[in-house]
Parts: structure tokens; C-alpha cells; sequence
């Protein structure tokens, strides 16, 4: 019978690539895909340290992965329990004393190296094994192809961040910007398209300051990538996540203009409304430079919508700081957000700043953030009802028949469809809408 994995992702798109590129590593040595933890013989946790929640949850998990081990154990089962992501890479040598029977701990930049550590714990030579290197060879380089698993793809194109926000752990966590060569992302993509993708969504922590190098070692933007990507066939959707605001070059922006694929939806993270809590973020943005370029991008793009990042609560944020946050989402009008009450990661400058805001005002603002940019979210999707959007349908839904896709602006469908429409583009008609979700029906 054939070994079987199982894997949990935590935190953001770039984890869910990289354990889509563990599951293909694992599949290269012979095991199997499994949603049931009872059945794994090897556990996968890929973590994320990005809030302090994040981290939590990882050592409940791994509580009760004791507890499925010892059980599987009673059944003469052997299991090897694994830890990767940014967990590994803050506090390595903490995950081993709080879970000593954890097998192994690779982090970020070191998981192309999951089969040799196998290996080495299957053949006992080795236990215990933890990776938090920065090595200088990149894991792209060792890492067997990609391939699609369904329309839409994920495809990494750099990783890191030298920007520094003072309460961001990725700096620390993910280390210093790596780009990938032009032609290593765009072997990567037509191998994605030629395996059934229809979209892919070019990440990075810090995707427009990409600088990958061309096939004469000379270096080339995101906006060189974007028009490159946009000329393989079979190609019907490009996305880049996640941009930070300056590095919104008009070059850039262009690209919303000229290039028909590119879904007219941004996460461009603002974090703050408050010039004096950008400048303690250390961000390298003012309100009123955000507003521009935005302007700019639905100048470029007149469909264009918005989504964000938001922090409440930063060291130092008054009411007048947060009801700046408020008005400029005003100004904006997102379609999406995401918002987050500030949380001290170990050795961030923030951590330590002065002026720290009480955890019951950080939960007042975080109500009222969230509760505006809810009301603005469910505007947009009634706005949607009776209009007909193109639909890139991924999964199937609870109910019989159903599947689940989404629109250009990433909302969820739901639609009655048969089952060979899953990783297809159809027409949908907007029939009903909640905050999170259309209804409709396909017409074409
Ligand atoms: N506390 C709260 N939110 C944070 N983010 C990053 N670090 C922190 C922190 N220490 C949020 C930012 C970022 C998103 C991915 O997570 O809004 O854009
Ligand atoms: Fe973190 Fe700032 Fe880099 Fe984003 S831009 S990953 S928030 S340091």
C-alpha cells in the first residue's frame, strides 16, 4: 500500500504554493495525498508567524498530532510529524522544546530538501532534524516541476522583503528579496497552462519590486514579466499579489491599461490612513501618494477595484490617527480587506515602541474598521446582482451539483453546473448576493 501525507497550511498564498510544491516532492518519493490526519504517515505543518494567533494555533495542532501519533503507534503505525514555514525560521530551536517529538523543522528556504531529510529519519541515521538556513543556492533549482492542480495556479516569482516594516516578522522569517529569473517563471507558467491552468497569480511578499534577470543576466520588472506572461497561449487570467504601494511605478500601472488578461482587482495594502503611523510603520508611502496611485491604476483601468491590508492599534495610533484610517477608506472604496489588530512579534522594532494601545481599544476599532469595510463589501456584491461575469470555476460545493468559482474581482460563485465545468471559464448571471458570496446561474 502506498505511504500516505497529509498536510496543513496556515497564513497566506504563499504557504498554500510551497505546500502545493512539498505535496509534488512527496508524490516524487512515492506517497500519497490523504485529508485524513488518522491515515498520514508523514504530517506536514506549514506554518505561519505573521500574528501571534498564527503561531498559537501551530502547538495545539501538534498537541493533538501527539495524541493521533501514540494512537497510530497502538496499530504498529509508524508516523513522522513535520514542521515547515515561518514558525521554523523565528524560533526553531523553540518548536523542538515544546514538542520534542517532532521529526523535523525546515523552514521557508529550505524545503526542497524534504526528501533527504526523509530519508535520513526513515533510515534512522538522523533524528530530529532542523533547517533554518538561508542558503545561498536557491530551492527553486532543486525543486521537481511544477504542475497545475486545477484552473487557477499559484507561482512564485519572488520571495522577501527588504522593506522593513517595523511590525513584520517576514524580513526576518522569509530573509532578504529573491527574485527568480525571467525565464525560470515563464518555463514554470506554460507548464502550468499546458496542465490544465487558466489563471495564475504571480506571488510575492513583496511582488513589484520584482528584478529577476533576463536571459542575458540583465535585470527586468514585474511589468516586463507581466507583458512576457501575457503572451503565452492558453493564458486567460493574470494576478499579482501581494504589491507594496512604493513600488507602484507608472510602468506599472500601465500594464492595467494594456494588458487585457490582467484582472481588473488589486491588493494594494495600505496598513494605516495616518501619515505619522505610516512613518512609525516605516512605510515608504503617504496617504496622499496611496490615493494617487490609485487613482492612477482606475485611470488606467476604469473596471479597476481595490482591496487591502489594514493594522489597527499600532504603538502610538490615537482616534485621530484611526479616523484617518476610516476617511480614507471612504476616499478608496474597497470591494475586499483584510484588517487585523496590531500584534507585537519578538524582535520587530515595534514590539518595543512606546504608546502601546490597549487590547479593548484595539478590538473598538477593529469593530468599527471591519464593520465599514463589510458594509462596502456587501454594496459591491449587490451591485453585481443581474449582471453577467465570467466565472473560472475551482471547486465543487456543499450542495449536489453545485460548484464554486470566482469572478475577475476574486468574489465566490456558487452555480449549479455539471461537473466537467470544474478549472473552466463560463458565463454567469448574478442572481442573489451576500457579503461573501454571489449566487447565479450559467448562461453560456
Ligand atoms: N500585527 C498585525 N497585523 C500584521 N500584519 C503583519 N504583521 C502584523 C502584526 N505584527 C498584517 C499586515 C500585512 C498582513 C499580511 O498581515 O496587514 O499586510
Ligand atoms: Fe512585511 Fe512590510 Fe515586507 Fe509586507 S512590505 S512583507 S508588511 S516588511
Amino acid at each position: 500500500m502506498l505511504k500516505k501525507y497529509f498536510i496543513k497550511t496556515y497564513g497566506c498564498q504563499m504557504n498554500v504554493y510551497d505546500s502545493h510544491r512539498m505535496a509534488k516532492l512527496l508524490e516524487n518519493e512515492g506517497y500519497e495525498k490523504t485529508d485524513c490526519q488518522q491515515d498520514a504517515d508523514i504530517v506536514l505543518f506549514n506554518t505561519c508567524h505573521i500574528r501571534e494567533k498564527a503561531a498559537e494555533k501551530l502547538f495545539s495542532d501538534l498537541g493533538r498530532a501527539l495524541i493521533i501519533k501514540n494512537e497510530r503507534e497502538e496499530k504498529k503505525l509508524d508516523t513522522i510529524i513535520g514542521v515547515t514555514g515561518c514558525v521554523v525560521q523565528a524560533e526553531d530551536g523553540e518548536i523542538l522544546k515544546r514538542a520534542p517529538y517532532v521529526d523535523f523543522a525546515l523552514g521557508p528556504l529550505t524545503y526542497h530538501k524534504l526528501p533527504e531529510v526523509l530519508h535520513d529519519i526513515l533510515q534512522k541515521k538522523k533524528e530530529h532534524i532542523v533547517d533554518s538556513s538561508f542558503p545561498v543556492e536557491s530551492k527553486f533549482d532543486f525543486l521537481p516541476q511544477n504542475e497545475a492542480c486545477g484552473g487557477c495556479s499559484f507561482l512564485a516569482v519572488q520571495e522577501g522583503c527588504n522593506n522593513f516594516c517595523t511590525y513584520c516578522v517576514v524580513p526576518y522569517t522569509r530573509g532578504v528579496e529573491y527574485s527568480r529569473p525571467v525565464e525560470d517563471v515563464i518555463k514554470e507558467a506554460k507548464r502550468l497552462v499546458e496542465t490544465g491552468t487558466l489563471e495564475i497569480n504571480l506571488l510575492g511578499q513583496n511582488v513589484n519590486s520584482y528584478h529577476g534577470e533576463d536571459e542575458n543576466g540583465k535585470e527586468r520588472n514585474l511589468a516586463y514579466l507581466l507583458y512576457k506572461m501575457a503572451e503565452i497561449d492558453g493564458l486567460k487570467r493574470l494576478r499579482y499579489t501581494t504589491s507594496y504601494p512604493a513600488d507602484m511605478t507608472d510602468e506599472l500601472i500601465a500594464c492595467h491599461k494594456n494588458i487585457d488578461i490582467l484582472m481588473p482587482y488589486l491588493h494594494l495594502p495600505v496598513q494605516s490612513g495616518s501619515n505619522k503611523i505610516l512613518k512609525l510603520m516605516n512605510r515608504r508611502h503617504t496617504r496622499e501618494a496611496y490615493i494617487e496611485i490609485v487613482q492612477k491604476l482606475k485611470k488606467a483601468n476604469p473596471k479597476l477595484e481595490m482591496s487591502s491590508d489594514f493594522i489597527v492599534g499600532f504603538p502610538g495610533e490615537t482616534d485621530e490617527d484611526f479616523e484617518q484610517t476610516l476617511t480614507l477608506v471612504e476616499k478608496i472604496g474597497y470591494i475586499q480587506a483584510f484588517s487585523f489588530k496590531y500584534s507585537k512579534r519578538p524582535g520587530t522594532p515595534a514590539a518595543t515602541m512606546e504608546n502601546q494601545v490597549a487590547e479593548k481599544v484595539k478590538k473598538e476599532r477593529l469593530d468599527i474598521l471591519q464593520k465599514r469595510l463589510f458594509e462596502m463589501q456587501t454594496a459591491f456584491n449587490l451591485s453585481c446582482e443581474g449582471k453577467v461575469f465570467e466565472v473560472l470555476f475551482e471547486q465543487t460545493g456543499r450542495h449536489k451539483g453545485q460548484l464554486i468559482g470566482r469572478t475577475p474581482y476574486m468574489q465566490n460563485v456558487h452555480a449549479q453546473a455539471q461537473i466537467d465545468v470544474l478549472g473552466q471559464i463560463r458565463k454567469v448571471k448574478i442572481l442573489s448576493s451576500t457579503t461573501n458570496s454571489l449566487e447565479g446561474k450559467v448562461v453560456l
